[in-house]
């Protein structure tokens, strides 16, 4: 139940119907009995600027954006977080009471809060990272690695050119590996993620050979349906360290809801129980 002073935020995306994030943040906004509300918003291309212009005349409190128009709102924000600016999208949305829009993406810092919890004896200054991909995804990767203090990064891409743009405009080491011979990275790497929509389901398989990974190698996969790629079965087998990717959507939320309903809240067990329930559907 809500009231006339109810906080609202959402999640505004194009087609957003399979979006997440409002049962998640309602599992939270209900575990703190908040008088607020978290609604899913449809916004064509065509309407993007006009709807995030009228978020704070509306009188929300922000909102999460999502594909495909993470860059739409980093160029409609006033302000950006060091994160937005450095990933070059933003994926949550804060109205400030002088009706200003901040923008910030937090993808960064949910990939590493999950990456924390999931392996908590990897240490971002040893050894070499192992990025697959150089889409959106892969962008908010590669920085928060730097930032979290990995010293080296190899990024592999299938379109070559995506990966230098990425390895010109972050800051660090980064190196770029042929797409073909990405499997030549596996042995020196301590950590390997996908950040491809290869794996998931109704896409093609990510195809990677993990032979050579020491024991000690995480690995992880932004893919989360299925929750188990065949990358994660593959590590688990050869012995590795396997991080799902379903943390990173929880651990992303967190900032937002902070943000707009004053709480920080908790990622636990019943939460991604919750959020699994809805992936099951
Ligand atoms: P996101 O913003 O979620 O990262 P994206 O920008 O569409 O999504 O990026 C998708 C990633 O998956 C890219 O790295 C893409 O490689 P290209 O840059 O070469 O397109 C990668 N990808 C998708 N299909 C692929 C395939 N069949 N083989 C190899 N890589 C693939």
């Amino acid at each position: 139940m809500i009231s006339g002073a109810a906080k609202i935020a959402g999640v505004i995306g194009w087609p957003v119907a399979h979006s997440l994030s409002p049962r998640l943040h309602g599992f939270w906004l209900d575990h703190h009995g908040i008088d607020g509300a978290y609604i899913p918003m449809p916004v064509s291309p065509e309407h993007i600027e006009k709807a995030i212009a009228s978020l704070p005349k509306l009188g929300f409190r922000g909102a999460n954006v999502t594909v495909p128009h993470k860059i739409a709102a980093f160029n409609a924000a006033d302000e950006l977080s060091n994160a937005a600016k450095a990933i070059g999208a933003v994926n949550t949305l804060i109205c400030r009471d002088d009706g200003s829009i901040y923008g910030d993406n937090t993808d960064g810092y949910g990939f590493i809060a999950n990456l924390k919890v999931g392996a908590p004896h990897w240490d971002p200054s040893f050894g070499t990272a192992l990025v697959l991909g150089a889409g959106g995804a892969a962008r908010a990767v590669v920085w928060s690695l730097i930032d979290a203090g990995v010293r080296h990064v190899i990024l592999t891409n299938r379109t070559e050119e995506k990966a230098h743009i990425i390895a010109d405009d972050i800051e660090g080491k980064i190196d770029v590996l042929r797409w073909n011979n990405r499997q030549s990275a596996v042995p020196i790497s301590s950590l390997i993620i996908n950040t491809t929509s290869l794996g998931m389901t109704g896409k093609s398989a990510l195809e990677m050979n993990l032979g050579g990974a020491e024991p000690t190698t995480v690995v992880t996969d932004i893919v989360y349906t299925p929750l188990e790629t065949q990358l994660l079965r593959d590590a688990a087998s050869e012995g590795c360290q396997v991080v799902d990717g379903l943390g990173m959507l929880l651990h992303q939320a967190v900032p937002g809801f902070e943000a707009w309903f004053g709480v920080r809240p908790n990622v636990t067990p019943e939460l991604r129980a919750h959020v699994l329930a809805g992936l099951a559907r």
